[in-house]
């Protein structure tokens, strides 16, 4: 079984490599994303594994069934960059890692949380230059705070256990209620007045087009004056533009993200030798209550070490004409 694995890096290759134990699973690595200019490297290959920045749109599904694949291995979660209804038509079977360490994202929103508020990252810098300074450090007591956490599924019940173990009341929404949250003492609400009453939103829901852009400016207007905004999900959930004028009138006190709208262009690459052609996330870089890091919510030893071991079962039973309950299908 031929495995064109896109978008490699370093880890990924260790962390596959060390678990590939399938004698049957052969995996070439190309650094390229996959997108239309590079689907022609697919052939040859039964399968394909990628990541969240690789397109799996139309014309991608075309070139990779004309060659043959039959399988789209995700190496995540997330599925909202392949075209489900194209894939089923031309008959290829798309898998993913539902889950690998939902704490690992959830730590991370924390450590968001933490350094937009006790600055942390500026102290850092401070000190290195002889500057032990305070002004300008204020941060503010987590203990009390209501944290309200959109999507309440594996990273959104991690993120408000924690939250839980700080000491504050936790607000939720989602659809789908969890009762062991309900049981440890978080209270569901409405879209709205979750907006209203938390001093910290943090956003644990998938991009659909329901979510598209659920953080807009009608949004943000009803959001509490200085609130937070932490975004681990997708980038498309906030609408850049709209966040970029709530944080200029400062209604949006403080904003963190590890994923944004545009970041295929940008994110899993050293582009400091370049000239960024991307104006919004130019501007966003210039807030001082902002904080951005490049989609590393799941970059912990044991997330990668699950996602392999999940990709290649996944693999694993597509050569061998298994079902999977790791099968991505649509509706
Ligand atoms: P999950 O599927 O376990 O939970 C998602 C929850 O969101 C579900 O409970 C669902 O009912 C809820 N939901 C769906 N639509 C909603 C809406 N309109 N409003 C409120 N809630 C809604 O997913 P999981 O594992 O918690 O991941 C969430 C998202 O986080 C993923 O879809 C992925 O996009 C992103 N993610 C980001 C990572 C990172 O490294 N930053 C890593 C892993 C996932």
């Amino acid at each position: 079984m031929k495995v064109a694995f896109f978008s490699s890096k370093t880890y990924d290759r260790e962390s596959f490599e060390k678990h590939n134990t399938f004698s049957g699973i052969e995996l070439t690595f190309f650094e390229a994303p996959l997108n239309p200019d590079t689907a022609g490297l697919s052939q040859g290959f039964q399968a394909v594994c990628v990541f969240v920045n690789d397109r799996l749109d139309a014309p991608v599904l075309e070139t990779l069934a004309g060659n043959g694949v039959g399988l789209i291995a995700l190496r995540c979660a997330g599925f909202n960059n392949v075209d489900l209804a194209k894939a089923a038509e031309l008959g290829i079977r798309v898998m993913r890692v539902p889950a690998y360490s939902p704490e690992a994202i959830a730590e991370h929103a924390l450590a968001l949380i933490l350094t937009l508020n006790r600055k942390t990252h500026k102290a850092f810098n401070r000190i290195r230059e002889g500057n032990f300074s305070l002004e300008g450090l204020t941060g503010f007591n987590l203990y009390g705070k209501t944290v309200g956490v959109i999507g309440t599924g594996k990273t959104g019940f991690a993120f408000a256990r924690i939250m839980l173990g700080m000491g504050c009341q936790v607000v939720a929404y989602d659809k789908y209620p969890s009762e062991k949250l309900k049981e440890m003492g978080v209270h569901y609400t409405d879209f709205n007045a979750l907006l209203k009453t938390s001093d910290i939103i943090s956003l644990h829901c998938p991009l659909t087009p329901e979510t598209h852009h659920l953080f807009d400016t009608r949004a943000f207007r009803k959001m509490k004056l200085g609130a937070m905004l932490i975004n681990t999900s997708r980038g498309a959930v906030i609408d850049t533009r709209d966040a970029i004028e709530a944080l200029k009138s400062h209604k949006l006190g403080y904003l963190a993200i590890d994923v944004y709208e545009q970041e295929e262009k940008l994110f899993f690459r050293d582009l400091s030798e370049s000239i960024l052609q991307d104006d919004t996330i130019a501007r966003l870089m210039t807030f001082p209550n902002v904080l951005i890091t490049a989609h590393q919510g799941f970059f912990t030893h044991e997330a990668l070490g699950q996602i392999a071991s999940v990709t290649l079962n996944n693999i694993h039973d597509f050569s061998r004409g298994l079902s999977s309950e790791n099968e991505v299908r649509l509706g």
